[in-house]
């Protein structure tokens, strides 16, 4: 195949009066610029289309003596930048934070994944108490169950690797197999909601999770959440955010109510809260003594306010 049949179109948007300036730019960039006007700039591609190579990758598979199928559970990702060219092989499959439990979802929820790594962020190690007053379909308070109770992630799905010619089952079912800490029947991981929906659905996924001895979830509105009685431990939670669900104004509200809240009936508590907008952040009234970079969650930039009673007090 010749380079002039896997070269396309590239036409690259301006702001009108700038057009001549980018056509120099992708000139002096080594594009062949085949039009000018006021809506942009056309110029051919010396990339490849992705088409092409994954053809040739394909045809690369059918020459070794392998049959190709674009719904195969293997799937070999070719990464080409500038010349250089990373072929790997996904060994996990499905996204990781598809644990195979959870069935029922609310609005927006958590990936498990991120959960996990948030809560850490956060500084837990699974021996502290979690509360997550707008808990939804449960994400954080079953992640940290899970977590304190070595449960493995992964322990209700299957993996890619598992297609492997190499793969062996014997082991893979030793590591499954193995025990994990003694589940406590002390209830430590705490969720609460306005939305009785979101409390049985929390409930239903701790229940398949097998957590459900170690959670407690109650039907409570953010004005109206309580701290169990005991050792203070970590609030975590995502907020509705303004772009996603919700009306932004009505959101200020809902985000004061939450730090008076924390500042009430959470004292000595530390809170992590997971939000996109920086003003609703603010609206809690809670002195962040931390915040994190942005994460992408879904195509959304959020970022892990912290506050830390400790620096508070
Ligand atoms: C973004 S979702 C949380 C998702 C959750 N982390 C999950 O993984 O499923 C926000 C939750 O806040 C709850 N919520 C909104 N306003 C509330 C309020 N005033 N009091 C308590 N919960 C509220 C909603 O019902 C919703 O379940």
């Amino acid at each position: 195949m010749s380079d002039n049949e896997t070269d396309f179109e590239i036409f690259l948007i301006v702001v009108p009066g700038l057009e001549q300036f980018l056509a120099a730019e992708a000139r002096e960039a080594g594009f062949v610029v085949t039009k000018v006007d006021r809506s942009g700039v056309t110029l051919r591609g010396g990339i490849y289309h992705d088409g092409a190579a994954i053809q040739r990758v394909d045809n690369a598979l059918v020459a070794a003596g392998m049959t190709v199928h674009h719904e195969a559970a293997m799937v070999i990702k070719v990464r080409i930048e500038d010349d250089l060219c990373t072929v790997s092989l996904d060994t996990s499959g499905e996204s990781l934070h598809k644990r195979g439990l959870k069935q029922q979802v609310n609005k927006a929820p958590m990936r498990e994944t991120l959960a996990a790594l948030f809560l850490r962020a956060c500084g837990y190690d699974g021996s502290q108490r979690v509360y997550d007053p707008m808990c939804g379909s449960g994400t954080f308070v079953i992640e940290a169950a899970e977590i304190a109770a070595g449960l493995l992630p992964g322990r209700a799905r299957s993996f890619a690797f598992e297609q492997l010619a190499s793969f062996d089952a014997e082991r893979w079912q030793a590591m499954r197999d193995a025990a994990p800490a003694a589940l406590s029947e002390e209830p430590r991981f705490f969720g609460s909601d306005r939305d009785a929906g979101a409390v049985r659905m929390s409930e239903a996924n701790a229940e398949r999770a097998g957590v459900a001895a170690m959670t407690r979830f109650a039907l409570a509105p953010i004005g109206e959440a309580a701290a169990p009685d005991g050792e203070p431990g970590i609030v975590i939670v995502n907020p509705p955010y303004g772009g996603r669900i919700g009306n932004r104004k009505l959101l200020f509200g809902l985000y004061a109510a939450f730090g008076e809240r924390m500042k009430t009936a959470f004292r000595g508590w530390r809170v992590g809260m997971i939000t996109t907008d920086g003003g609703l952040a603010k609206a809690t009234g809670l002195a962040w003594s931390d915040i994190g970079g942005t994460v992408d969650h879904g195509g959304q930039k959020v970022r892990l306010y912290q506050f830390d009673p400790a620096r508070n007090a």
